[in-house]
């Protein structure tokens, strides 16, 4: 357990991108309610979790870890939340597939409401008014209502947290993730891909296992371990009063878990030394995650990971890097080194999303397949080269067909983003181009786990 540390000694921190509520009366009134609603997760889920990033830790699996940038309340509908499900579990298939070893699936879902924003304030016209920071703290409608801060925004984050994790795991345990109905899903939707031929070697391979499982008999009526799966879910822990709201003394172990999500990450603004999000989370069991980018020095991330993981326990940390396509292959090796230098049991995790974000000529916030595919295959060759593991993604993506990232087989262009751009923040992957990440992945997990293969005979 942390020394010196309480649910609430982040508070004598330098906190940033908090929201500042102006009725600390009605503050404090939610954070009562939330002290007394139930945990959304248990503490033995977490340390599960753990134990699978463990074997991610020790290079014998991959995370994917995948879902909206901001979840937002005008979204919220079942069909969403099956949707971006059931693309995750289709990635998942193709790379465990392609790499011959367990997917630990974590979904960007079910509380990922809160958002830092470059500046605390947005002008248009003339008038300005506080930055959107999230459904969980105000609207994104440019009005000075909607803009207010409002605490009680919490009490329904909470609750379409808990209504969209109930569904999750009704999706993962009741028959819904059946492997061989996600295999069906994923030629439909191959059989549409103008990269149809690309991926239809692979995608046949799959169903060939498929079958002679079968024939083995272990399918998903005889085997029920393929009828469900494990799924987990995630979020960037930058909302501290509600976090602090939501962390439980376990009654198993007396230690204390953030019990809003199974895995909590901090944000590549929030993560400075002397940070109250660091404080706050190197008192909870969870695992953890960390952006690092350009910004992050290799002995700043060594003392991060000191205060963060003390005991280096494997499975705690995993270190999500998010350079860009361009500079990845240069700030990624001295990160890398260091903290194999020190021993640091981490996951390696490539975000190729939050570098490689540009404005279209159209004037929207955009990102280009093509530099999302680059970041990941200099992830790859850094990780190569060092002979560390290539432990896994974190992409933004939704289940549905919007227009937000540019190019894809189906390209989509500059001049067709406007058609379907939903994001309440970043740029997301629609469903036909995160497939098409993760077969493109699949053939770069392919390589590795030959390379094994050859190292092992
Ligand atoms: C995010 O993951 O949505 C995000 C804000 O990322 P980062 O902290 O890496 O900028
Ligand atoms: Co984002």
């Amino acid at each position: 357990m942390a020394t010196n540390w309480t649910p609430d000694s982040w508070q004598t921190r330098e906190a940033r991108h908090l929201p500042g509520y102006d009725d600390a009366a009605a503050l404090e009134q939610v954070q009562q309610t939330l002290r007394r609603f139930p945990p959304l997760v248990f503490a033995g889920e977490a340390r599960a979790l753990k134990a699978d990033l463990a074997e991610v830790a020790h290079g014998r699996g991959f995370l994917l870890q995948g879902g909206d940038c901001a979840e937002s309340f005008a979204e919220f509908h079942p069909d969403n939340i099956r949707d971006t499900f059931r693309v995750l579990l289709q990635m998942a298939v193709a790379l465990t597939f392609a790499s011959k070893q367990p997917v630990v699936k974590v979904g960007r879902m079910a509380g990922q409401f809160a958002k830092p924003r470059s500046a605390p304030t947005e002008s248009q016209g003339g008038v300005e008014l506080p930055s959107y920071l999230g459904d969980i703290v105000n609207g994104i409608e440019f009005e000075p209502a909607a803009r207010r801060h409002d605490p009680e925004r919490m009490l329904r984050a909470y609750s379409q947290a808990a209504a969209t994790l109930n569904l999750l795991r009704a999706f993962a345990g009741g028959g819904y993730a059946n492997l061989r109905q996600v295999h069906r899903w994923t030629l439909e939707h191959i059989a549409r891909s103008p990269w149809a031929a690309r991926f239809a070697e692979t995608a046949d391979r799959i169903g060939e296992a498929l079958d002679f499982m079968a024939a083995c008999g272990v399918d998903p009526e005889t085997v029920p371990q393929l009828q469900g799966t494990s799924f987990y879910t995630s979020h960037e822990a930058l909302l501290l009063q509600y976090e602090q709201a939501l962390t439980r003394q376990d009654s198993l172990t007396g230690d204390w878990y953030d019990c809003s999500a199974h895995m909590l990450w901090i944000g590549d603004r929030t993560r400075f030394e002397g940070s109250a999000h660091v404080e706050f989370l190197r008192g909870v069991g969870n695992p953890l995650g960390m952006k690092c980018g350009p910004s992050l020095q290799p002995d700043a991330l060594l003392r991060l990971l000191d205060t963060l993981n003390p005991a280096r326990e494997a499975g705690r940390m995993t270190l999500i890097t998010r350079f860009g396509h361009d500079k990845v292959e240069a700030g990624l090796p001295p990160l890398v080194r260091a903290v194999q230098r020190e021993g640091h049991p981490v996951v390696w995790s490539c975000d190729p999303m939050h570098g490689n974000v540009v404005k279209s000529e159209s004037g929207f916030k955009t990102r280009p397949f093509d530099r999302i595919l680059a970041e990941v295959r200099g992830f790859f060759a850094v990780h190569r080269a060092e002979g560390t593991h290539a432990g896994g993604i974190h992409v933004e993506m939704t289940g549905q067909d919007v227009t937000e990232c540019v190019g894809g087989a189906v390209a989509i262009t500059d001049e067709a983003l406007a058609d379907r751009y939903h994001t309440h923040c970043d740029p997301r992957l629609n469903a036909a181009q995160s497939l098409e990440l993760a077969f493109l992945i699949a053939e770069m997990l392919n390589l590795e786990a030959g390379e094994r293969d050859r190292r092992a005979a």
